[in-house]
């Protein structure tokens, strides 16, 4: 998972400031970094599947997890270098050992479901990270899981570590058409409880999620954790109602609701614009949400009184928010 920010903003106690205690070169492209507390504390646990939000510069950008979440002495992540330096990931391939930084708290909308009799893992690329956690989570509480892993020749992130931890159940896939057999027998020879988790370029997944449709896979028991809240259509305008302030504004299709606000003087924290990192997040007193963002629980979401107004909009005419 990965994301942009255009603007820095003041310190939360949801960030921890934390030291870089290794650069690992994976691949010509791909580098992994470790953060540690600089006096030696323990760092705050997490589900597997959970991603940090990491401060480089004048960007933020939200990057998976790769550890287990259990008892962490420190927090990896891997980033891969956009071929044209964007999304701040040349920036994150300058830091060095002994750098400082500055990481939210991990939080995770892609979870392992824990009445699962079955984990079906399936990563390509650097979606190999958030799959890393999953598979060293199912190792060490004993749960049920393979793994099918898609990568360049040559190209292959945390290969070994992948090896170690999933052993007979990994099945490395370095061509369009191993993996796509690969996928295929995986799909249509699981036991029932089996849930998939998927995560790679946005083509891949919906190949992935595509296929196991087809197979009849319900919904439900498809996981996916994509690596940015996904290009949206620019939706219809709607008016805010701001209650504290007594401002009535228009959102304009094709402008989000952050923008407006902001364009009306109502300054709201903010770092990926993504819709992943939470930091936009805005009380709703009145009206639907359509929340597009990744950040939210279901559960969250379907309760309605938050939105990350970055990417979200409305699905009623009208928002009232309590700003
Ligand atoms: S700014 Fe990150 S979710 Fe909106």
């Amino acid at each position: 998972m990965t994301a942009t920010a255009v603007a820095t903003r003041p310190r939360t106690s949801k960030q921890l400031t934390l030291e870089v205690v290794d650069v690992i070169e994976q691949t010509p492209f791909i580098k992994s970094f470790a953060f540690a507390d600089p006096h030696g504390e323990q760092l705050p646990g997490f589900v597997p599947g959970s991603h940090i939000v990491v401060e480089s510069g004048a960007k933020a950008n939200a990057y998976s997890l790769t550890g287990s979440g259990q008892n962490p002495a420190a927090y990896t992540i891997s980033v891969a270098r956009a071929p044209t330096g964007a999304g701040g990931s040349a920036a994150m391939h300058k830091i060095s050992i002994g750098d400082t930084v500055s990481v939210s708290h991990p939080r995770s909308a892609f979870a392992p479901v824990a009445t699962a009799r079955h984990h079906l893992l399936i990563a390509a690329g650097i979606g190999i990270t958030p799959i890393l956690s999953h598979a060293r989570a199912a190792r060490e509480w004993g749960r049920s899981s393979s793994l099918i892993y898609s990568y360049r020749p040559d190209a292959g992130a945390h290969i070994e570590e992948v090896r170690a931890v999933s052993g007979t159940g990994l099945t490395e896939c370095t061509d369009r058409k191993s993996f796509r057999k690969a996928l295929n027998k995986a799909l249509l020879n699981q036991p029932m409880g089996t849930y998939v988790y998927v995560c790679g370029p946005a083509e891949f997944m919906s190949t992935v999620l595509l296929q196991a449709k087809d197979h009849g896979w319900p919904a439900e028991r498809l996981h996916s954790e994509p690596f940015a809240a996904a290009d949206q259509d620019p939706g219809r305008p709607f008016r805010v109602e701001l209650t504290r302030s007594g401002k009535s504004l228009i959102v304009p299709a094709g402008q989000s609701l952050l923008e407006t606000l902001e364009a009306a003087g109502t300054a709201i924290p903010n770092m990926c614009r993504q819709g992943v990192c939470g930091e936009c997040a805005i009380p709703v007193l009145k009206g639907r949400v359509e929340h597009r963002d990744l950040y939210l629980t279901a559960e969250e979401k379907a309760a309605n009184d938050t939105a990350m107004c970055c990417v979200s909009r409305a699905q009623d005419q009208e928002l009232e928010l309590d700003l």
